[in-house]
Formats: structure tokens, C-alpha cells, sequence
């Protein structure tokens, strides 16, 4: 089968698109008709290696976890999952991933992908819906009524959360660029701040929310004054690492790390079936353009959701 893989950490061009074995299927595991593997800002540092204290992985490595694809293999122990079942997983993020025409995937991430998304743009739900759910509901403990400020709602994570936050009742606000802000009101936010004209700390001077979210990369001094936008007892909760040591007037100190969780996962399937939870994909290309897409990430180019075509 043909992958993308790199056999050694470094620069975006450490990335081919070549042959490789296609994998079997292990007890416990399926194999995967790859429809869609989507990206997300973490894969540059595991290629780069700056992670590798945390996420060794084994070289070569095909890269993105996020995967939706049809079951073509099952292993030994596996129920719940047929050859011809679509489905979408959280891959783990130390084993091969999805950039690639077949995939392995332990069959305890599974989920049964949605009936009324694409199946290769399913990719866009699995590890960035998962992450925005926990933040909200597992850490921050999210009710309706609160006030609640999304720092990033033009994202990945963020659109979800600005999502699954409104659906619960939550009062939203959220910042997005002027490419993301009317799709981010469309998704329940009661307030967009356009970041690229007002900076976030001074267009909410003087108000306190029950909780905030970020999931902006920002220095530590401004990532403690995004945090000092919580009230008193309130929660911050952060996905971008390494957050903050400590924060002040009683309020949580949270930092998010998602997982894969196949339970979760058929929960928002559930509610993208309804109707209830949009997927947005930036654009699809074909998996042989990731290292193109690497680069872009490297220098910190917007570009939206990426699904990759095998
Ligand atoms: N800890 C975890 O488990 C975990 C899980 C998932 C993600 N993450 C991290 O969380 C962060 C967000 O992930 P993601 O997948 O949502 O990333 P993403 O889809 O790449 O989101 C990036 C978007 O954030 C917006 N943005 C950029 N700079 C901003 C600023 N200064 N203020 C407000 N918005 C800004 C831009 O959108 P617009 O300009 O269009 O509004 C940009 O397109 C990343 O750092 C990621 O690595 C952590």
C-alpha cells in the first residue's frame, strides 16, 4: 500500500509518500479502509521530535491519529465491529496512524461513524470533538446558565466546544478571525470577538466569566492575563501546554489533555446525526500533500481543518 511515514524526527521534509506493508490485524485490533485522516497541530511536534520524551514512537511512523474508514480486516477477540462497517476512531498517538490506504486500529477506540457526514470528513470529529467535550464537562463541569469565554472558538477544538457549550446552556463567547467568525456564531456563540481587531483582554475589560477556555498558544503573561478573565472560584482550563503554574482567587487550574474514548465518541456521533453538532472541514487534499501541509504548520499558517484523501 502507499504511506506517508517518516524514518527519522526532523523538518517537514523528513515525510515520504512511499510503499509500505499494509498492516494485519492483531488480536484486539481491526484494519481500516482508509477514507480520511485529518491533521492536527500536534502531528508537526511529533515529527519533529520535540515530543518524544512523551510519545516515543517507532520509526518509521505513519503520522495522524484521527482516522474514519470501512473495517476490512477483524482480529481474534473482536465483537461489535464487522468487515464493510464504517467507522471512526481516535488512533493511539504513539502507534501508526491514518495517513495512509489501510490503517490498524485497536478496536476498543472504535465508533460507529456518522450517517450524515462523509465518511472521509468524519476524520474532522474524533480526538478534537473528544478534547472539547472533556475540557468542558470533565473538567470544568460546564452547567447551563454559566458564562463561558472560548478563547480559539474559530479551531478545531474550539468550534465543538463553542458548540456542545451553547447546547448545554452555557453563555458564550468565543474570539474568531474574520474567516471563522460568522460560522462560529452559527454555532451558538452569543458574543464573537474578532481577535484580529480588538485584542480578547481589552475588548472584555472590566467582565469576569465562570470559566474560560484556551486553546491559543500564548506567552505566559498573556496567557495569565486570559486566565485572570475567570471570576472568583471559577475554572481555567487550557489545552496548550505547558499552561500555568498557578492562578490566583481561588480559581481551578486545568490543564486539558483528551483521549480517546470510543463511548464518548458514539455520544457525538449521536449528536452529529441529530443535527445537534456540525463538522467543519477546511479543506480535503490528497494524503501526498501532508508534508506540503507540514510545512504550513511549521510556520504557523492558518489553514483550517485538513482531511487527507488516500
Ligand atoms: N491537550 C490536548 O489534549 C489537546 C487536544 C487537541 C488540541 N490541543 C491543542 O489545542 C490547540 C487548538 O487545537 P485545534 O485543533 O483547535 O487547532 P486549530 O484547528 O489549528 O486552531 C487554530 C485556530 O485558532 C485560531 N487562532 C489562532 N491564533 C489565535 C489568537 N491569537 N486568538 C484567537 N484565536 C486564534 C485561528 O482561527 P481563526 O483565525 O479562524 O479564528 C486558527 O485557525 C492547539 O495548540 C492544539 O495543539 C490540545
Amino acid at each position: 500500500m502507499k504511506a506517508v511515514r517518516f524514518h527519522s524526527y526532523g523538518e517537514p521534509g523528513v515525510l515520504v509518500h512511499e510503499d509500505a506493508d499494509r498492516p494485519r490485524a492483531g488480536a484486539g485490533q481491526v484494519v481500516l479502509r482508509v477514507a480520511g485522516a485529518a491533521v492536527n497541530p500536534v502531528d508537526a511536534m511529533l515529527r519533529s521530535g520535540m515530543v518524544r520524551e512523551v510519545f516515543d514512537l517507532a520509526l518509521p511512523h505513519v503520522p495522524c491519529y484521527d482516522v474514519a474508514g470501512v473495517v476490512s480486516e477483524v482480529g481474534e477477540q473482536v465483537s461489535g465491529f464487522a468487515v464493510g462497517d464504517e467507522v471512526v476512531a481516535w488512533l493511539p498517538i504513539d502507534g501508526p496512524g491514518g495517513a495512509a490506504e489501510y490503517a490498524v486500529a485497536p478496536a476498543t477506540a472504535l465508533a460507529a461513524a456518522p450517517r450524515t457526514v462523509e465518511l472521509a470528513e468524519a476524520a474532522a470529529l474524533p480526538s478534537v470533538a473528544l478534547t472539547a467535550w472533556q475540557a468542558l464537562f470533565e473538567h470544568i463541569g460546564l452547567t447551563s446558565g454559566q458564562s463561558l469565554l472560548i478563547n480559539g472558538g474559530g479551531g478545531a477544538v474550539g468550534g465543538y466546544a463553542v458548540q456542545l457549550a451553547a447546547r448545554s446552556g452555557a453563555r458564550v463567547t468565543a474570539t474568531a478571525g474574520p474567516a471563522s467568525r460568522e460560522r462560529v456564531r452559527s454555532y451558538g456563540a452569543g458574543r464573537v470577538i474578532d481577535y484580529t481587531e480588538t485584542p480578547l483582554v481589552q475588548a472584555v475589560a472590566g467582565e469576569r466569566f465562570d470559566a474560560v477556555l484556551n486553546l491559543v498558544f500564548l506567552p505566559p503573561q498573556e496567557l495569565a492575563r486570559v486566565a485572570d478573565l475567570v471570576a472568583d472560584g471559577g475554572a481555567f482550563a487550557n489545552t496548550v501546554p505547558p499552561g500555568l503554574e498557578r492562578t490566583e482567587r481561588g480559581v481551578r487550574n486545568l490543564q486539558v489533555f483528551g483521549r480517546s474514548d470510543a463511548g464518548q465518541l458514539a455520544e457525538l456521533v449521536a449528536l452529529v446525526d441529530a443535527g445537534e453538532l456540525k463538522v467543519h472541514v477546511g479543506r480535503r487534499l490528497p494524503v501526498s500533500e501532508l508534508r506540503a501541509v507540514h510545512e504550513e504548520l511549521a510556520a504557523y499558517q492558518p489553514v483550517g481543518k485538513t482531511v487527507l484523501i488516500p
